[in-house]
């Protein structure tokens, strides 16, 4: 708390919109907003965060030693507006500034969403596709209907391909909620890979198999992952643990004809890699919402320049609703810690 019965300061990194009138008609607190509409600055954010309270950051900002150092001690909450916290220092938190750290978790079928999506856009040529219509060059003569131009690998069955094999790199709550979304594409087997430290949950395989009718769903090994899926969906946390688990060894054991969407973190994906196997045809396409090194990415990037890559800039949660569920949570938590009330998404250690 601040001290001198002063009010407690709250710094935001960012104005979050529609969700802030009922923050800023608080009489209770000091509210610091970084003004610009761009990410917070580092250095106001380390000058501004003196004395705070609670701190609400976003993706690009790094709670670290340094941050916390410059907050000092009347520092309770750290909420961040998202599920993914690479970006902070959890036990660093935990274990020396005794902060609770808090995150907001109601995205995930706006992210279960748009995954179904890249894994229609990048198996049906999207990138391809429409760049050409959009550069006027639909009018070639060799671009009208004919049979085999433009295909791609379907995402349901069909009569010469009655089983689909969907593969999720994880399976958590985005991975079932995608699975979900892909029973009514006819997919017939599920296979997914959990964290080594976890216990297969055999009760809920079972029931989501009965459930959705499908001829198997089972725990595998990366290795059978990577030979096994047509679709292979990414939806494991960042972090060391994941870093680069797709590299060039596991995308040479993917089908020619498959194809990889990745809605978690850039990090899980060695982006080389993936570009030489698009290149080489080791498998069919990409759909990614998330690459190492965003946000600079340029046309140069090797993964933009592959025809059959399909990117778009981290936009998994951005719709209107979830982004406004996930700011107002964010406050939520943030308010929560500071006054030391009830945190709705509170992460648990
Ligand atoms: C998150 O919240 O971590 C997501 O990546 C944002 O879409």
């Amino acid at each position: 708390m601040s001290s001198g019965g002063a009010r407690p300061k709250v710094v935001v990194c960012k104005d979050l919109g529609p969700a802030m009138p009922p923050l800023l008609e608080r009489k209770d607190v000091d509210i610091v907003v970084w003004p610009e509409d761009r990410s917070c600055e580092r250095a106001w954010l380390l000058e501004n965060i003196k004395g705070a309270a609670g701190v609400l950051v976003l993706l690009p900002d790094k709670v670290n030693q340094e941050l916390l150092d410059a907050a000092g001690t009347n520092l309770r909450v750290v909420s961040t507006v998202s599920v993914g916290y690479e970006h902070i220092d959890v036990p660093l938190i935990g274990a020396e500034r005794h902060t609770s750290w808090l995150y907001a978790d109601v995205l995930t079928e706006a992210v279960a969403d748009i995954t179904i999506m890249l894994a229609l856009m990048a198996g049906r040529n999207d990138g391809v596709a429409y760049t050409l219509v959009k550069n006027g060059e639909w009018c070639k003569p060799n671009l009208g209907w004919s049979p085999f131009t433009f295909c791609g690998p379907q995402l349901s069955t069909s009569l010469s391909s009655p089983t689909r094999t969907v593969g999720f790199l994880g399976f958590g709550r985005i991975a079932q909620a995608t699975l979900s979304r892909l029973i009514p594409f006819g997919i017939t087997h599920c296979i997914y890979t959990g964290s080594p430290t976890s216990q297969p949950d055999i009760a809920r395989d079972d029931a989501l198999q009965a459930k959705y009718n499908l001829k198997g769903l089972n725990r595998v090994d990366i290795d059978r992952l990577a030979r096994e899926s047509d679709v292979l969906f990414l939806l494991t946390p960042g972090g060391k643990e994941t870093y680069h688990l797709v590299d060039a060894a596991f995308l040479r054991k993917m089908k020619p004809m498959s194809v990889l969407v990745n809605t978690s973190r850039g990090s899980v994906v060695d982006s080389d890699a993936l570009a030489t196997a698009l290149r080489e045809k080791w498998i069919w396409g990409a759909g990614l919402d998330v690459v190492e090194g965003e946000p600079a990415i340029t046309s140069n990037h090797p993964l933009v320049k592959e025809p059959r890559c399909v990117m778009v800039p981290h936009i998994g949660s951005a719709t209107f609703q979830t982004r406004l569920d996930m700011a107002t949570l964010a406050i939520d938590n943030l308010i929560g810690g500071v006054f030391g009330g009830e945190m709705p998404a509170e992460l648990k250690r």
